[in-house]
C-alpha cells in the first residue's frame, strides 16, 4: 500500500458558522489527548460523577438520572423514546420543522401511535394549541424539539410542563441545538426528558449526548428493566412492563452503569466523556446565565448586520433561536455558489436548509467557541463581499456597521 496517498491529517482552516457543528474550543481538544484510564478506574467513575453533577447544573435540574449517551445526539434521542415509548403508545408531535418530523420516525420505529400537529416552517405553537392537540389525542408522551435547527426557531416550553401535569402526560424535548445559548429550565418547567447535543453551543465535537430523566421518568423506564444474560445476577429482577426492545439505548441498564452499582454495560468512549466534561466546565465557569447572553448578544449582532444589508431574514424573528439565523436567499443569488466562494476564498462555511427550505433559507450559527464578535464581523464582511462579487449589490460597509452599533450600542 503507497502510504504517501495517506499523510497525516492536515485539514483546511475553517471558520465553522454554519448551524453546527461549529470550531471546538482549544480546551476541549486539549482535554481529549488526555489519556485513558481503566473503565473503572477509580479516578474514571469520579470522572462520571463529575459529568453528573456538571450536567445537572448546566439542565438547571436536580434529576440524579443526569449522564451522557455515547452517540451524536440523535443517540440521546433514540435512548429516552425507545426506553420510554411502550409499543402501541399515544404520543404527539408538535412538528415545526425537520427536526419534529425526527421525533415522529423516531417515534414510529418504538412503534408508537403517533400524532403530530403542525405549523408552517418559520412559526412556533402556542401553549392553547398544545392543549387542544392533548384533549383530543391524550398521548402518554408530549415530544416537542426547543430549538428546530432547520427553521431557526425556538419553541416556548416554559407553560407546557403544567399542562403535561394536568392530563398525565410525560413531557420531553429534544434541546440538542438550544442547550447553553438558550434559557432552558428542565425542574421549573416540569420536563420529564431532556436530550442535549455536543456540537452547538457546548463548543465540542458531536459523539455524545448529555440526558436528564426525571424521577418519574426514571420510574417508567425502571418498570421495563431487563438486564442481559452474561451479566445478570440472582440479584436482577425484571421490571412489570414490557422491555425495552434495544440493548445499546436501554436507559435502564445505563443508569445503572452510571449509578452506584456501576452494571458493565458498553465500553465508555472515554475520549468523549472527557470532552464533554470539559465543555460543561467551560460553560459553567463562563456562567450559563452569561452564555445565554453571550449568544443573545452574537446572534442580535448577525441580525442586525444581516437586515442592515438589506437581507431578509427567515421566521418570526421573535421567537428565533439566539444561536442560529435563517437568511432568506435573494432572488436570482445562487445560494450554494455564494456558501462555495465563502468556503473557498474566506475558509468561512454557512448552511443550507432542508426540505421546502433548501436552496431558499442560508443558516448562519453564531454558537459555542464561535458566539464572538470577531467570527459575526467577518462572516458579513465575507457574506457582503461575496454578494457583491456576484453582482447582488449592497450598501458596502452597511452590514458591518449595523453590527459594530450594536456592538457599540450602550446596552450591549
Ligand atoms: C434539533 C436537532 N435535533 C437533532 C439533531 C441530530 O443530531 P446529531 O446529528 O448530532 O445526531 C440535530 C442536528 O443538527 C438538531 O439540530
Amino acid at each position: 500500500m503507497d502510504m504517501s496517498h495517506y499523510p497525516q491529517l492536515n485539514p483546511p482552516a475553517r471558520l465553522l458558522m454554519g448551524p453546527g457543528p461549529i470550531n471546538v474550543d482549544p480546551r476541549v481538544l486539549r482535554a481529549m489527548s488526555t489519556q485513558l484510564v481503566g473503565q473503572y478506574d477509580p479516578a474514571m467513575t469520579q470522572y462520571m460523577n463529575e459529568v453528573m453533577e456538571l450536567y445537572r447544573a448546566l439542565f438547571r435540574t436536580d434529576n440524579p438520572g443526569t449522564l451522557l449517551i455515547d452517540g451524536t445526539s440523535r443517540a440521546g434521542i433514540e435512548a429516552i423514546l425507545l426506553s420510554a415509548i411502550r409499543p402501541g403508545d399515544k404520543v404527539l408531535v408538535p412538528v415545526f420543522g425537520r427536526f419534529g418530523h425526527l421525533l415522529c420516525e423516531i417515534a414510529r420505529r418504538c412503534r408508537a401511535q403517533v400524532h403530530t400537529i403542525e405549523v408552517p416552517w418559520g412559526d412556533v405553537f402556542t401553549p392553547d394549541q398544545i392543549e387542544t392537540a392533548i384533549k383530543t389525542v391524550r398521548p402518554r408522551l408530549l415530544l416537542t424539539v426547543q430549538g428546530d435547527t432547520s427553521t431557526t426557531m425556538l419553541q416556548p416550553l416554559a407553560e407546557l410542563g403544567a399542562l403535561c401535569r394536568q392530563y398525565g402526560v410525560l413531557f420531553y424535548t429534544d434541546a440538542t441545538a438550544s442547550f447553553g445559548g438558550n434559557v432552558l429550565e428542565t425542574d421549573a418547567w416540569g420536563l420529564d426528558a431532556v436530550s442535549a447535543g455536543m456540537q452547538k453551543c457546548l463548543g465540542g465535537p458531536s459523539g455524545t449526548s448529555p440526558v436528564t430523566l426525571s424521577p418519574q421518568m426514571e420510574a417508567v423506564i425502571r418498570q421495563r428493566k431487563c438486564v442481559e444474560a452474561g451479566i445478570r445476577t440472582a440479584a436482577h429482577l425484571d421490571g412489570d412492563d414490557e422491555m425495552i426492545y434495544s440493548n445499546y439505548f436501554d436507559l435502564g441498564m445505563i443508569l445503572d452503569y452510571w449509578g452506584p452499582e456501576r452494571l458493565n454495560h458498553h465500553t465508555e468512549a472515554t475520549t468523549a466523556l472527557f470532552g464533554a466534561r470539559e465543555c460543561a466546565r467551560i460553560l459553567l465557569q463562563e456562567g450559563l446565565d452569561n452564555s445565554i447572553a453571550r449568544h443573545k448578544q452574537h446572534g442580535d449582532a448577525l441580525l442586525k448586520g444581516i437586515q442592515g444589508m438589506g437581507l431578509a431574514t427567515f421566521g418570526d424573528v421573535r421567537h428565533k433561536m439566539n444561536n442560529v439565523l435563517g437568511v432568506i436567499i435573494p432572488s436570482g443569488v445562487d445560494g450554494d455558489q455564494v456558501r462555495k466562494l465563502m468556503l473557498a476564498d474566506f475558509g468561512i462555511e454557512i448552511g443550507t436548509s432542508f426540505g421546502p427550505l433548501i436552496g431558499k433559507v442560508w443558516r448562519i450559527g453564531t454558537m459555542g467557541y464561535n458566539a464572538r464578535k470577531d467570527c459575526v464581523l467577518q462572516t458579513l464582511a465575507a457574506l457582503e463581499a461575496v454578494l457583491n462579487h456576484l453582482g447582488f449589490n449592497t450598501i458596502q460597509g452597511a452590514a458591518l456597521q449595523a453590527a459594530w452599533d450594536h456592538y457599540t450600542d450602550g446596552s450591549h
